[in-house]
């Protein structure tokens, strides 16, 4: 019996947080039966249709995990073109170039598509309502996305790690510096380590590889317990202490979203009922408390940056 060919998933993104995360799994995916193909923006845009185009053809992909996204959820606000042209037309590009090859698209999405107002966690059924520009072009990127046969989303939210840019470690940098800080409470949602989010990436292709199947459509993948911002400053505080990271944790103030007065609507109540997802992959890996001790873990160690080894490693 011959063994079977890996199954080749384009990264798109692949140097921000969560590319760098799935590149941290490179070794397991290879165990699924998935090889992972990183490309950084600075190597593929994915709003240049001729270089997504080359790129497929140039490589045996059979999936493209779309990372690659404008993040910035409140300068968005002021440049509504370039959140929708990386976040709305980089996803139709790839839906084009993706349909045309019969390859299967996997986009990120967001809990910001929702607009907090259900008063309970949010399934892949209920009607989204964004509620500023980010939310609004990553809707739009979810529909062009969905547009190629067999595509899914995966919609998150929270995302914290050791890599990148992301609350654990703007909290770590203010803890350090002030004896104060005022963090938003009024604000629920579900905190997500980035390599379980690769977890649960490897996990939905991994059926490909092994010449299953895997539906198509949406699926929400949060993590739980569900906490308000303040909360999960607090627990980043005490965790960090623990661990030796932060000699004195700051006096921390709730205060209102209202009050801390961002650019960006933000939903107030962003959780993610992950009950559908769970029933294609099994029990999911999400609770962020585990998450956060890892990522203090990586950090102590002083790894704020997936090897580069593991990012070009061949199965
Ligand atoms: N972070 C969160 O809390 C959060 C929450 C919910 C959902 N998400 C979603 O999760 C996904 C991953 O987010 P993340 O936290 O990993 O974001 P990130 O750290 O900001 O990474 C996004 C990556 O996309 C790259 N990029 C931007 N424009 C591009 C383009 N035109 N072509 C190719 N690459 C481009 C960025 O490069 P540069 O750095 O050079 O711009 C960056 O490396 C995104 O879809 C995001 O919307 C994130």
């Amino acid at each position: 019996m011959s063994a079977r060919r890996p199954l080749t998933v384009l990264i798109t993104g692949s140097d921000g947080q969560l590319g760098q995360a799935l590149r941290l799994r490179a070794a397991e995916a290879r165990v699924a039966g998935l090889h992972w193909l990183p490309a950084p923006r600075r190597e593929l845009d994915i709003t240049d249709a001729a270089a997504v185009a080359r790129w497929l053809d140039a490589n045996p992909v059979g999936a493209v995990i779309n990372t690659a996204a404008y993040t910035a959820v409140d300068r968005a606000e002021t440049e509504p073109e370039l959140a929708a042209r990386v976040n709305a037309q980089g996803p139709r590009v790839l839906a084009d170039a993706c349909r045309a090859r019969g390859i299967r698209l996997l986009q990120i999405s967001t809990d910001y598509v929702f607009d907090g107002r259900k008063g309970a966690a949010y399934a892949e059924t209920d009607v989204p309502n964004p509620l500023g520009v980010y939310g609004r072009t990553k809707l739009a990127g979810e529909r062009a996305a969905l547009s190629a046969p067999g595509a899914m989303v995966l919609r998150t939210g929270w995302v914290f790690s050791q890599f990148g840019h992301n609350f654990l470690k703007t909290m770590l940098r203010l803890g350090a510096e002030r004896e104060r800080l005022s963090v938003v409470a009024d604000q629920i949602g579900g905190p997500t380590h980035a390599p379980a989010i690769a977890g649960a990436l490897l996990r939905m292709l991994a059926p490909l590889a092994a010449g299953g199947t895997t539906p198509g459509g949406i699926y929400h993948y949060g993590g739980a317990p569900a906490v308000t911002w303040c909360e999960f400053a607090a627990a980043i505080f005490a965790a960090a202490g623990a661990q030796g990271l932060l000699a004195r944790a700051p006096v921390l103030e709730p205060i209102t979203a209202a009050a801390y007065g961002a650019a960006a609507l933000r939903p107030a109540d962003a959780r993610l009922d992950c009950t559908k997802l769970a029933g294609l992959i099994g029990p999911l890996e999400n609770d962020w408390r585990a998450g956060l001790a890892a990522a203090l873990a990586a950090l102590g160690r002083g790894s704020e940056a997936a090897p580069p080894d593991q990012t070009l490693a061949s199965s």
